[in-house]
């Protein structure tokens, strides 16, 4: 063999080659979360372990109350586990919202301010961190991405139900998130407004790299959506699957969600989420 020649098993492509892992976005450990309820403390969730990769979208599913709110509030920052639950951001102890991470909370009717115009609302969480032109560009580019350009200078009243949705991620997105936590964002539209705003927000999750945490209680939606889905069960509530969603991307609402590889999963979901009812 000349000096220069590779032996056979090395000259394995890059393809072929190990690919380094994402780094993780969080890591829980051993996460309890208690709180104060009329009977005294109860305990809603506990010893979840789970992670979210840089990059991956994941969904949380569960019944009503099973905690998926909860969840998202701590992984936000906005709400503290028990002792000895770990709660890693990059590495780092959450213990307040970290940088770069923007919750976008269940009741979205309620958080947009009806005396702003929808491009007032999108820039509120702008104001004062930068410059006037900054702002402006940020907010034309938010409001692009969720085809809501022409109505820019309208009162959110004056939208349908998707449309205000519609502003609410575009607030997120105007912050140039490197995380985003979704809580039932979708949960109040109708079937052809949710699959519009499920398309959208595919398209910005693939041009933006956010990682996505996504709270729902739809299993369509999370399997058309996710790399992973996580199913709370039991009460406390502790994760009872973890569901990795191999269809490939992009996806598309007719052919993703006929696949035979969707229709297994989307049985498998489902008898997760019944199993968390007895
Ligand atoms: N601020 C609070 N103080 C005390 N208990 C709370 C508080 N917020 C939520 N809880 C309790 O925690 C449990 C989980 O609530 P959470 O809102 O996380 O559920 P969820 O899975 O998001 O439900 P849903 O699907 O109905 O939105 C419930 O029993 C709820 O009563
Ligand atoms: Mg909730």
């Amino acid at each position: 063999m000349k000096a220069n020649e590779q032996p056979v098993a090395e000259q394995a492509s890059a393809e072929d080659r190990p690919q380094p892992q994402p780094r993780n976005t969080f890591e829980c450990r051993n996460l309890s979360v208690e709180l104060r309820s009329s009977g005294g403390l109860a305990c809603i969730c506990r010893s979840i372990d789970f992670e979210v990769r840089e990059g991956e979208f994941v969904s949380i599913m569960g019944r009503s109350g099973s905690g998926k709110t909860t969840l998202l509030r701590i992984l936000g920052g906005l709400l503290s586990p028990t002792p000895g639950s770990t709660v890693r951001y990059y590495s780092e102890q959450v213990d307040g919202p970290p940088r770069g991470v923007i919750t976008v909370f269940q009741n979205y009717a309620a958080s947009l301010l009806p005396w702003r115009t929808v491009e007032k609302n999108v820039a509120l969480g702008l104001e004062g961190k930068v410059s006037k032109d900054e702002k402006a560009e940020r907010v034309a580019e938010a409001l692009a991405m969720v085809s809501l350009s022409k109505r820019a200078k309208d009162y959110p009243w004056r939208l349908s139900g998707g449309m205000q949705q519609r502003v609410q991620l575009a607030r997120a997105l105007a912050m140039r998130p490197s995380v985003l936590l979704l809580d039932e964002p979708f949960g109040a539209l109708d079937a052809m407004t949710k699959t519009t705003l499920q398309d959208e927000l595919l398209h910005v999750y693939e041009q933006t790299g956010a990682t996505v945490v996504f709270v729902t209680h739809d299993v369509d939606e999370a399997l058309y959506l996710s790399d992973r889905v996580l199913i709370l069960q039991g009460d406390p509530s502790t994760i009872g699957e973890s569901v990795a969603v191999q269809c490939s991307r992009p996806r598309d609402q007719i052919e993703t969600k006929q696949s035979e590889g969707f229709l297994t999963l989307r049985r498998k979901v489902y008898e997760a989420i019944m199993q968390g009812h007895d």
